[in-house]
């Protein structure tokens, strides 16, 4: 029986990806270890969103090397988005390389494993993981078909389709009997979700129906496809999550056009006040230092963040990704990136800091992670003194928040 050392880099749809090869190299026979002396496959699924991400996944695979070379019979599987993007390439710089699968390929793996003819795999009926979360993550979409101009997820993931709502539904239901108290929704722009007329809103109602789900989450919206029929899903479904991650990637108009977002700073305060309406805290991702942006478009960054009072927010230099419109446009002195970055971490930290001592005194529904550590519908941490089991739901008055965590 041979075992696989996973090593995931990147977003939660990369963990989903992970734990689809994973399922089809346990299909093989094949058993997880979180030891890598004891391995004799490495998995390692890749991001290549910035070129820092796609670095630090290659200077993994060049350290594979070493442990390669200890024993004879070791492999090493190279999978996901900078998989996709440099494809047979790698091989050249990193010949210890056994397979590649690139991101658009998942659905496939189990024929390229078996193409390659590397391992004398056992064929296993039922296979499963051993799922320690309470947490299961969903793919409901594959790809992107915005085409956002810095962004290089649509080249290296394809188009976006969106999976057939019987088989969703048939996954969620496994999940919650295999335990899971919390479902998470994936997709690039997980609210584009539509199938045959099957739309995103129908979707998490029927999820909602389920009597065992607990909390239901999504990743990652886009702003452009947040309507009505949404909002008023929200209001209608407490177990969909108080919580949104809603990327925004600019406050400026100017920018957002540039960026090809679809939609305006007004469409997207409008939005935002309309989410807050409904209690949901909002937390987002903003790109700074994007080519052609000015003082006056950064000031519109933060004063829309100063409005919205994210409780938090993942802030990225711009990186021009190869083969994106936005790699072509001149880009600005990295001081320039340096500077606006600090200061709308700055931002950010006072808003972050601020909603979590807005949960003081309240009381929150927490999901547990861990035996004193869980999450509030509305996406705060929680610690606790007390032990729960994994997986329990518990309504905890909070007592106090400390920076970045709640106390209850
Ligand atoms: N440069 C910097 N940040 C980027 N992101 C996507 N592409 C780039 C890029 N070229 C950020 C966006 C996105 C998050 C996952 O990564 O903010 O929402
Ligand atoms: Fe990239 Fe835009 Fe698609 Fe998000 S919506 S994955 S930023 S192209």
């Amino acid at each position: 029986m041979k075992k696989v050392y996973l090593q995931t880099f990147g977003c939660q749809m990369n963990e989903a990806d992970s734990q689809e090869m994973m399922l089809t190299l346990a299909a093989k026979g094949c058993t997880q270890t979180d030891i890598l002396e004891e391995a004799d496959i490495v998995l390692v699924n890749t991001c290549t969103i910035r070129e820092h991400a796609e670095h630090k996944a290659l200077s993994y695979l060049g350290r594979l090397a070493k442990w390669k070379a200890k024993k004879d019979d070791r492999k090493i599987i190279f999978a996901g988005c900078a998989a996709q993007r440099l494809g047979q390439k790698i091989k050249k710089k990193f010949p210890h390389t056994d397979i590649i699968n690139g991101a658009k390929n998942i659905d496939n793996f189990a024929s390229v494993i078996e193409s390659q003819n590397l391992f004398d795999f056992e064929d296993k009926t039922n296979p499963t993981l051993e799922n320690k979360s309470p947490i299961a993550l969903v793919n409901i979409m594959r790809g992107c078909s915005c085409k956002c101009s810095y962004c290089i997820v649509p080249y290296v993931r394809g188009e976006a389709y969106s999976l057939d709502p019987k088989n969703i539904l048939a996954q969620v239901q496994s999940a919650l009997e295999k335990g899971a108290s919390e479902i998470v929704l994936l997709g690039q722009t997980v609210n584009a979700y539509s199938y045959k007329g099957f739309s995103f809103s129908k979707l998490l109602r029927e999820i909602c129906a389920f009597d065992k789900l607990a909390r239901l989450r999504y990743l990652s919206p886009h702003p452009m496809f947040i309507n009505e029929e949404f909002l008023n899903t929200l209001k209608d479904c407490p177990k969909i999550a108080r919580h949104i991650h809603l990327p925004i990637q600019s406050g400026s108009t100017r920018i957002l056009a540039d960026m090809k977002r679809n939609y305006t700073r007004e469409e997207l305060l409008a939005k935002l006040k309309a989410l807050r309406e409904i209690g949901i805290e909002v937390s987002t991702d903003i790109i700074v230092g994007y080519p052609k942006e000015t003082e006056k478009d950064f000031e519109d960054t933060l004063t829309l963040c100063q409005k919205a009072q994210f409780s938090a927010a993942y802030c990225f230099k711009f990186s021009p990704r190869k083969g994106t419109p936005a790699a072509l446009l001149k880009e600005l002195d990295q001081e320039i990136l340096e500077k606006r970055l600090d200061i709308l971490l700055n931002e950010i930290k006072k808003s972050s800091k601020a909603a979590y001592a807005r949960q003081a005194g309240t009381t929150q529904q927490v999901l547990f992670e861990k035996p004193t550590n869980g999450r509030t519908s509305n996406n705060f941490w929680v610690r606790t003194k007390k032990k729960y089991p994994v997986g329990a739901v518990v309504d905890l008055q909070i007592k106090e928040s400390k920076d970045t965590i709640l106390l209850a």
